[in-house]
């Protein structure tokens, strides 16, 4: 379809404006592809960091490549707290190593504890004080306008998974590691940060360089085969 053959149907006035990004050469996009897929088969989560200083233009970066992800109705429906201060850091660890010692004492169940069994996690989580940032990413699960009316957000867990990816993307190609945490249940980290209502946290993902000696799972990605289907 081109410009000229697009009658919209319903919906406010549509002023469009015009989108030409440059070609990419067919060379230059297969190289390019075939580098950001080598890049990325090294991303790692990283649960050891080491305490050296990130520089922090380049987690607000991440940040603002994540807050380009396309999101439902176009509602941008996240949040990030950027979190540098050590002790707003050592709050968020007390709280969450309370509720993960809940979890990993039964509350997950057995099944779900057999799943992590080989990653080696538990319930102390020292990467919540030891990487220089934590970015905790709140979901906007609806809006709220000027005289106080709820406005519902559309599609904000996708949204948000996507920004998040796009985030996670940024920062490791920018040469830093960062973990996905998600402490269940996470309430109180819009409690601790004073959150608005409308506001659900969705991860806490401390973000610096690995630590000297760090370990992670000897784990084995599918292989594209495993993972895509052609028709
Ligand atoms: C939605 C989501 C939640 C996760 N939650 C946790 C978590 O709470 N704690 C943790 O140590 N890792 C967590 N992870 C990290 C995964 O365990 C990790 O991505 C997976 O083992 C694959 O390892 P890789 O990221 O190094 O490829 C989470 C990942 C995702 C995508």
């Amino acid at each position: 379809m081109t410009a000229a053959q697009w009658t919209p149907t319903y919906g406010d006035p549509f002023e469009p404006v015009p989108y030409r990004p440059a070609r990419m050469s067919e060379e230059e996009s297969l190289a390019t592809a075939a580098d950001l897929r080598r890049r990325m088969d090294d991303r790692r989560t990283v649960r050891m960091f080491s305490a050296d200083p990130v520089p922090e233009q380049v987690v607000v970066d991440a940040i603002a490549v994540a807050s380009t992800a396309p999101s439902g109705a176009h509602q941008q429906p996240w949040t990030f707290v950027l979190i540098k201060d050590d002790a707003t850091k050592q709050r968020i660890r007390e709280a969450a190593e309370e509720e993960e010692r809940v979890s990993y004492e039964g509350r997950l169940g057995e099944e779900w504890l057999s799943a992590l069994r080989p990653l080696g996690t538990d319930a102390v989580k020292t990467h919540l004080t030891d990487a220089p940032y934590l970015i905790v990413v709140f979901q906007q699960r609806y809006f709220l306008d000027e005289d106080g009316t709820k406005h519902k957000h559309y599609y904000v867990d996708e949204s948000v998974g996507i920004a998040v990816g796009m985030l996670l993307t940024a920062l490791h190609l920018s040469g830093l590691a960062a973990l996905t945490h998600t402490p269940s249940p996470m309430r109180f980290l819009g409690e601790l940060l004073e959150r608005p209502q409308n506001e659900k946290a969705f991860a806490v993902i401390p973000v610096g360089y690995p630590a000297d000696d760090c370990v992670v799972p000897n784990l084995v990605r599918k292989s594209i085969d495993q993972v895509m289907i052609r028709r």
